[in-house]
């Protein structure tokens, strides 16, 4: 289980993350929404150690990772696809999922550019392919594989479907349920686009001003609830 307790984390003197306290067991699909502005990624450059926390705890199967580096984070089974610059544009799909390697410890049978291939048979046909020439749906693609390339276990994804199509958004979702269930990766995924994201979730954490305000298990609150909270 990923765990974070009470995290508080400021930038310069600005007090960014009030009071987060959440949780994505093993195997689950969990979703975090809200405004712009209110700290989700934030919470994920907690979790990934790029921001520091003042106060609270994060562990990853009651292991602390607050204090250790990001790359020793990420060797824990922690993986990411940030919300921005998430692939390198001038290399080709290929070789940007060998950069995704770097960190991969090649325990519990190790991702494979192969296994990537099989989740998105697009990125095969296209291996030589400059990323910064593919359209927004595939950069995604390529993105995930870059995060799976790591070998996490818990895999973060920070609005993986904005700026695509909106006919590939299901597509994405597709997939995501597909590397939690085929590879029992637990994820949690920051979602601007709640119809689509609670149809994957497991449950759903909202966050406002820097504090988690609701957790729920989507079908359990009606649109009005939720438009309220958001
Ligand atoms: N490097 C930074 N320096 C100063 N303020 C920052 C920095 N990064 C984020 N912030 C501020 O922290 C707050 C939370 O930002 P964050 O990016 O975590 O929000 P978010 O929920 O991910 O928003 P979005 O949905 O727009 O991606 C915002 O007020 C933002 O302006
Ligand atoms: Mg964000």
């Amino acid at each position: 289980m990923l765990k974070l307790e009470n995290v508080q984390v400021s930038i310069g003197k600005k007090r960014i993350l009030e009071d987060v306290t959440m949780h994505v067991a093993k195997e689950e699909i969990v979703a975090f929404i809200g405004h712009n502005g209110a700290g989700k990624s934030t919470t994920l450059g907690a979790v990934l150690g790029t921001h520091r926390i003042q106060n609270g705890t994060i562990e990853l199967n009651n292991k602390a990772l607050t204090n250790l580096s990001t790359t020793d984070i990420v060797r824990e089974g922690i993986g990411l696809v940030p919300q921005l610059n998430n692939v390198f544009r001038n290399l080709s799909v290929e070789e940007n999922l060998e950069l995704g390697s770097v960190v991969n410890q090649g325990e519990n049978g190790a991702f494979t550019i192969e296994k990537v291939y099989e989740i998105f048979p697009i990125l095969r046909e296209r291996k030589k392919q400059l990323v910064g020439t593919m359209s927004g749906g595939q950069r995604q693609m390529v993105a995930i594989g870059i995060g799976l390339m790591s070998n996490p276990s818990y895999l973060l994804l920070d609005e993986p479907s904005v700026g695509i199509q909106p006919n590939l958004v299901d597509k994405v979702m597709e997939t995501i349920v597909k590397v939690n269930k085929e590879f029992g990766i637990s994820i949690l995924i920051v979602e601007q686009n709640i119809k689509k994201v609670l149809e994957i979730a497991d449950r759903v954490y909202v966050m406002s001003r820097g504090s988690i305000i609701k957790e729920f298990v989507p079908g359990t609150i009606n649109s009005e609830e939720l438009w309220q909270l958001m």
